[in-house]
């Protein structure tokens, strides 16, 4: 790597959003070097950064975030001017099978990074060493945080709501927002959090819904909805989400939190019926070969969706008001759920061999 470059230190880059934010980091930003830093667990995935494998800019360290003597030897092997932390286990119904590595991931992993950080840039509490003034700690969080509201679609997310956490997974990133929040009050550190809503898009992990619905979809499989169908979210592309990380990373405010949402509040059955009007259209049931196979008399996607028992303490809506970010540093999002849905369905078409360069 470019030893005149500043290099930042990126975890979970084989994550999904990771993975999405890392080449448009890399391409946006001449001047920067990035060391990725991501243990490969069954949701990290190299094909997903093919693309800047080869860039003499991008550095991959296979290795633990909770690995305090790896953390350790990173920053002082690569000169680490900044971390933008992604790394966590981020599936909550993993995280209701097994919460202990919720706990250990994301609230030891996020305590291990943020202290090595501090002891790396900082001479005492309120006091950077001088070549590490201004080296920020960006902690990626997750609306979840702020646990469930009613269906009122005037009350939003905001930056003041109390944190009340629902899940062992939110649970666990409420724990890390906690800490890092700690490390700017009694340390002085130069701290930023964003919360964003579900993301969607090219590169995420089939266990997650929307790929599960495309992958059930294509192979005719039944398309799992929880419950009623009526739980909301609020759904940002991913590319919007690596937008506002960029912007909240270079110029937020230091201490401050920043709520991330597209404004797009849809029921998970919407979701479904949608995805399914859309694989209709652009590769229809007799065309699917199979569909063929299996003999199937299907008129049209929709007729696999089918209900199953809810997930357990399920929080019923989710819906983000990004006022903050939009107006003290000028987010906006780009695609709307219909814009982006058509391109992430595609995507998937390709992925799953259905259509290629669709
Ligand atoms: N996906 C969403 O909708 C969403 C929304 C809001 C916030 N977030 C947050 O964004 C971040 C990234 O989410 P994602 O969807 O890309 O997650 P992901 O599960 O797709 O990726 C997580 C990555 O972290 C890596 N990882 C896990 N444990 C590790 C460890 N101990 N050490 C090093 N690497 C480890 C995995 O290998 C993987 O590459 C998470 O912190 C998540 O809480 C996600």
């Amino acid at each position: 790597m470019d030893k005149t470059k500043k290099t930042i230190l990126i975890t979970g880059g084989a994550g999904f959003i990771g993975s999405n934010f890392i080449p448009y980091f890399l391409e946006k930003y001449p001047e920067y070097n990035v060391v990725n830093l991501d243990l490969l667990t069954y949701a990290g995935n190299l094909e997903n950064l093919k693309e800047v494998e080869n860039n003499t800019r991008y550095k991959f360290i296979k290795g633990d975030i909770c690995n305090r003597e790896l953390v350790e030897h990173i920053f002082n092997e690569y000169d680490i001017r900044g971390v933008i932390h992604f790394a966590a286990e981020s599936h909550v119904d993993n995280s209701i099978k097994n919460p202990g590595v919720f706990v250990r991931t994301n609230v030891d992993g996020t305590y291990t990074l943020i202290d090595v950080a501090k002891n790396y840039w900082m001479e005492k509490p309120f006091e950077y060493k001088d070549e590490y003034k201004g080296c920020r700690f960006h902690h990626i969080s997750t609306d979840e945080v702020y646990g469930t509201l009613p269906d009122d679609p005037n009350i939003l997310f905001t930056e003041e709501m109390p944190y009340a956490p629902n899940s062992p997974y939110s649970a666990s990133k409420a724990s890390s927002d906690m800490i890092v929040r700690s490390y700017h009050h009694t340390f002085g550190m130069d701290t930023v959090i964003t919360n964003c809503s579900n993301n969607y898009g090219p590169k995420q992990h089939d266990e997650k819904l929307i790929p599960t619905i495309i992958r059930n979809a294509l192979n005719g499989n039944p398309i799992p909805i929880y419950g009623d169908g009526k739980n909301i979210r609020d759904w940002l592309y991913v590319l919007d989400h690596c937008k506002g990380i960029d912007l909240a990373y270079h110029k937020g405010k230091a201490g401050e939190t920043y709520n991330i949402g597209g404004r797009n509040e849809r029921t998970n059955i919407y979701i479904a019926n949608k995805i399914c009007e859309i694989l209709d259209e652009l590769y229809p049931v007799e065309n699917n070969s199979k569909l063929k196979t299996k003999n199937s008399k299907l008129k049209s996607y929709k007729d696999l969706i089918t209900f199953v028992s809810d997930r357990p303490g399920h929080d019923r809506r989710y819906a983000i008001d990004a006022s903050k970010i939009e107006n003290e540093l000028g987010w906006r999002a780009d695609e709307n759920f219909e814009s982006g849905i058509v391109k992430t369905v595609k995507w998937y078409l390709n992925k799953y061999g259905e259509i290629k360069n669709g």
